[in-house]
């Protein structure tokens, strides 16, 4: 019996964390502020939603199209170089870490491209 109520408390985790609390380790939950603050202009940075310039891809697409190293690698060449109409972000190290963390904690959509 008790069991049976753990598991249907680690059932509810999930529904609760899209109701809007924020369960996410430290850097994911930086990582998600500043992917709203910078990036969102372009990329749906959320689990769910389109983005809004139709070009970039919904940040749950590039958690499963990039190894975590990878993706950091990444995150660090845009914001030296900028990207598309985008220019430099000055973010540091540990913030694209940040942000790196973020995107890979997200789930990607079985019918990622
Ligand atoms: C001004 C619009 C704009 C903003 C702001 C923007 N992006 Fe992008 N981003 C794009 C577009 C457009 C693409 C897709 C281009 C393509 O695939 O041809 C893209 C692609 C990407 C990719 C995939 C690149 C690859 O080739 O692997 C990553 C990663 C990425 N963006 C991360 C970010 C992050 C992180 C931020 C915020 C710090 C951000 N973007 C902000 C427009 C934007």
């Amino acid at each position: 019996m008790r069991s049976g109520l753990l598991v249907l408390i680690l059932l509810a985790a999930p529904a609760a964390a899209t109701a809007g609390e924020n369960p996410l380790p430290a850097s994911q939950a930086r990582g998600h502020a500043l992917a709203r603050t910078v990036c969102a202009a372009c990329h749906a940075v959320e689990p769910k939603g389109v983005s809004p310039n139709a070009k970039a891809a919904p940040f749950r697409h590039l958690a499963g199209r990039h190894v975590p190293l990878t993706l950091q690698r990444r995150l660090a060449d845009i914001a030296e170089t900028g990207h598309y109409d985008m220019p430099p972000i000055n973010l540091h190290a540990d913030e694209v870490q940040d942000v790196a963390a973020y995107i890979n904690s997200l789930e990607p959509p079985a019918d990622a491209r």
